[in-house]
């Protein structure tokens, strides 16, 4: 199954039940500390979908441009939060950019959505589009990811925080749409077209992509997701 922009447009209906969600809350707010956003910033979200990472990085102050090949995602976005400019486009085309345009690039969950044989072209095409010096912080599902393990995580970090009977409220608000996350997961999890990276192997093909410095893998929601934070370097 290829995920076309109208497989999205569904997924999107639920998607932002992940709002309520600590795993989820606790990576794009690892984000965009890593990011270190600065007042006035020019920040892209590759991949930005309906805004979530996009409005944490304005609220701190950055100019966020989000990018994403799925108008529904994007109008959503613009509904939530309309100082974020969007621009439709495909990541794996040429950005619609100059050279060295962004101080910083974000990207959560999107390049592992992504044909394998493209994704070293859209890592070089975001190299592009950053300033010398400039960090690009991205995050995806790594190789056997588990969404039950994702969940469980959830679970805890609710249990802990807020007790037996809010935990029980909020699974109860949650069964519904976690129920389509399910089964929207479980296609892409069947899908051939994705690719989830094996530890190691972003940070490599950052390098690859022409990044000169990449941290080590960090594992994130709930240790299901791999973030490296790759820095242009000056030439
Ligand atoms: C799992 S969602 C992640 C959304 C958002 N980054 C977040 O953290 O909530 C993946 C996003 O990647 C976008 N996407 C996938 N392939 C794309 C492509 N070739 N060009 C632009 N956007 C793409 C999808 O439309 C979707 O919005």
């Amino acid at each position: 199954m290829l995920l076309t922009s109208s497989f999205w447009t569904k997924y999107f209906k639920v998607y932002d039940i992940l709002n309520i969600f600590p795993p989820y809350q606790e990576l794009l707010d690892t984000i965009c500390e890593r990011l270190r956003v600065k007042r006035g910033e020019k920040i892209l979200d590759a991949g930005c979908g309906t805004g979530n990472l996009a409005m944490k990085i304005q609220e701190r102050g950055g100019v966020v441009t989000g990018v994403d090949f799925c108008r529904e995602a994007l109008m959503i976005c613009q509904r939530k939060n309309p100082h974020i400019k969007t621009v439709l486009t495909d990541l794996t085309k040429p950005l619609p950019f100059p050279d060295n345009y962004f101080d910083k690039v974000a990207s959560n969950n999107v390049l592992y959505t992504i044909a394998k044989e493209k994704q070293i072209d859209v890592l070089r095409e975001l190299n592009r589009v950053l300033k010398p010096g400039g960090v690009l912080v991205i995050s995806n599902p790594k190789k056997g990811w588990s969404i039950l393990k994702i969940y469980s995580s959830g679970f805890k970090h609710t249990l802990v925080e807020e007790g037996l009977f809010r935990t029980i409220k909020k699974m109860l608000l949650m069964l519904a749409p976690t129920l389509q996350m399910f089964y929207y997961n479980f296609k892409i999890k069947r899908g051939r077209h994705y690719y989830f990276f094996k530890s190691g192997e972003q940070r490599s093909l950052l390098f690859e992509a022409g990044f000169q410095k990449v941290s080590d893998d960090i594992l994130l929601y709930g240790k299901q997701a791999i973030l490296n934070i790759a820095i242009k370097w000056f030439k």
